[in-house]
């Protein structure tokens, strides 16, 4: 499939599991991906790989937590690509503990990244999807904010706010032609379930266990379901908030 022909696609949090997933796919099926990451060398890992399978694609490395950083670099990507049709905004941390366990800076820095970030990208990029009549928007939520796990009130509260963020968004935009959507990921083998593992002293076995599948779900599964969204198959789909679980129930 090469649904993205001819088309710019902004992916945040590119240099990890499931945003590493989400610019392949999108580059493989014809996007300009821009690879957005924090860390330097992770974004260009990520690039490197989609230019070496023949793909296309650039680096843009900030944190989307810094709303002048987030400005600087629409500016000039708007001024160099003259449109952006999809917009990924993946990043997000995930600071473990109950609230009794948590600094200050644990909050603020989780609600920074994980939901100023998107108030941040959406508004330096809406205006140019909003002239042009059209842009797909697709935010990463997480099924633990529709379905609290204990042990993580920040993160959980976070991600409760992704997906209302993005449902009055859709809400909004809509009659602009803009379409937006959240997906939901339940448990899926990337760093940050990795690290939590280690954190915990599980491992991916037991986790595995609780998932009815048996199994972990895989970033290039969420990737698909990204790339579906972001896509024009999905032009009646907006607002929606799209589990991606395995059929794990969260206990
Ligand atoms: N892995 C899961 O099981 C799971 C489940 C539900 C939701 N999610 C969500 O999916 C998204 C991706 O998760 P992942 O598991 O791939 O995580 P990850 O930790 O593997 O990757 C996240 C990437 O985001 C980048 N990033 C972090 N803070 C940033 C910032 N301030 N600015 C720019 N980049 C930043 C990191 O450098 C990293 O490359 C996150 O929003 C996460 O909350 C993951």
């Amino acid at each position: 499939m090469r649904r993205f022909e001819g088309r710019n696609a902004v992916v945040t949090g590119a240099g990890g599991g499931i945003g590493t997933a989400i610019a392949q796919r999108l580059a493989d099926e014809g996007a300009h991906v821009v690879v957005c990451d924090a860390v330097e060398d992770l974004a260009h890992v990520t690039t490197d790989a989609i230019l070496a399978s023949g793909a296309s694609a650039s680096t843009a490395v900030f944190d989307v937590s810094d709303p002048g950083a987030v400005k600087d670099f629409a500016e000039r990507l708007l001024a160099e690509r003259g449109h952006v049709d999809v917009l990924v905004n993946n990043a997000g941390i995930n600071r473990r503990g109950p609230l009794l366990d948590l600094s200050d800076d644990d909050w603020h820095t989780t609600m920074a990244v994980n939901v100023d970030s998107m108030f941040h990208m959406c508004r330096a990029f809406l205006p140019a999807m909003v002239s042009a009549g059209h842009g797909a928007i697709v935010n990463t939520g997480s099924q633990w904010g529709m379905y609290p796990a204990p042990g993580h009130i920040a993160y959980n509260v976070s991600k409760a706010a992704v997906i209302a963020f993005s449902q009055n968004l859709a809400r909004d935009y809509a009659p602009a032609g803009i379409r937006v959507n959240v997906v939901c990921p339940g448990e899926i083998l990337t760093p940050m379930v990795e690290s939590g593992l280690a954190a915990k002293g599980i491992d991916v076995a037991d986790l595995a266990a609780k998932v009815p599948f048996g199994r972990l779900g895989r970033p290039d599964e969420v990737a698909a379901l990204v790339a579906f969204l972001a896509s024009d198959e999905a032009a009646y789909m907006c607002g929606s908030v799209v589990e991606i679980t395995g059929a794990q129930a969260v206990t």
